[in-house]
């Protein structure tokens, strides 16, 4: 089976190129910008053409949140228009899309983990151009799985984990806020479900499924520095604020816990607690 991975230098990319060799019956094409721009829909069909492609992985994103506010042209550009010309493609060639989407489509003021089919309500630009790119891919394209994660991290780019092994280097303190809740995700993690879900996946079945995935647990901003504070041996003291306190340009939900039943009963998938995937990232990674 041909699959196509778009924005493969980010994380999550990065994370499939890993373990790409190890994929018996898969062949990976990995492409990231300048060579494949998303949004040009001549660049994306001579790719899935010249390799013959029958999934396309789409890992692209404008993923900048708080930029996102005053840039928000260039956010809906990707995350929207340039997410519609993969459906579209897919569509052409009869391919399935598998499409990566996040927690902050939801607006945060549930206090249960959020189901595929609650409703969306994005509290910021980011989580709006990734909800209407959602939203392209059903009115497009028959066959697809989009499936929604949350608070990435990965030894390859930058993140949560990386800044505060930064930042816990070389302060005595630091505040960080308790009061959004929600459950970090090992991009690794994330990558060996996806190729699970393909190794799965019946060819001439027409899917059209929206999923949750992170890793197991619950944690706050605040617990997640500490553990990683405490991992490492930083003597770093982490103190929880709200997020009044700290405030960011884009508003983010205070609880994004998302329910993962449905990917695990469809799929089979057995899903690592957070704490193991920290442990894991910091083991290989940093
Ligand atoms: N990071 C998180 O905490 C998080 C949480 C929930 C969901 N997600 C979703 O998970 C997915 C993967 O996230 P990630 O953290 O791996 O993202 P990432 O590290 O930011 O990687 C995204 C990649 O897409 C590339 N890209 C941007 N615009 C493109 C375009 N027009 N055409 C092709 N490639 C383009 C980026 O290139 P440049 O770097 O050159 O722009 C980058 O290499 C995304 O859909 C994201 O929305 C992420």
């Amino acid at each position: 089976m041909n699959i196509l991975v778009t924005g493969s230098s980010g994380q999550l990319g990065s994370e499939l190129r890993t373990i790409s060799p190890h994929c018996g019956g898969l062949h990976f094409f990995f492409y990231d910008l300048p060579e494949l721009d998303i949004t040009r829909c001549e660049q994306v069909d001579r790719v899935c053409q010249e390799h013959g492609i029958e999934v396309i992985v789409n890992c692209a994103a404008y993923t900048a949140v708080d930029r996102a506010e005053s840039d928000a042209e260039a956010a809906f550009m990707v995350n929207r228009d340039g997410v519609a010309v993969l459906a579209a493609c897919a569509k052409d060639r009869q391919a399935l899309l598998v499409h990566i989407s996040t927690d902050y489509v939801f607006n945060g003021e549930s206090c249960v983990p959020y189901r595929e089919t609650d409703t969306a309500s994005p509290i910021c630009v980011y989580g709006l151009s990734k909800w209407e790119g959602e939203e392209q891919i059903r009115q497009i394209s028959p066959s697809h799985l989009i499936i929604r994660t949350s608070w990435l991290y990965s030894g390859f780019g930058n993140n949560f984990v990386k800044s505060m092994l930064r930042l816990g280097a070389d302060h005595q303190m630091l505040n960080v806020v308790f009061d959004q809740v929600g459950t970090p995700t090992y991009a690794s993690d994330l990558a060996s479900a996806i190729v699970s879900i393909l190794e799965k996946h019946e060819r001439h079945y027409h899917y059209a499924e929206t999923y949750h995935y992170s890793n197991e647990g619950v944690c706050s901003w605040y617990d997640f520095a500490w553990t990683i504070m405490k991992a490492r041996d930083l003597q770093c003291r982490v103190l929880p604020i709200t997020s009044n306190e700290y405030p960011t340009i884009a508003r983010r939900p205070h609880f994004s816990v998302l329910h993962k039943a449905k990917i695990k009963k469809d799929w089979e998938l057995d899903i690592p607690h957070w704490y193991d995937g920290l442990e894991r990232m910091l083991k290989h990674s940093c």
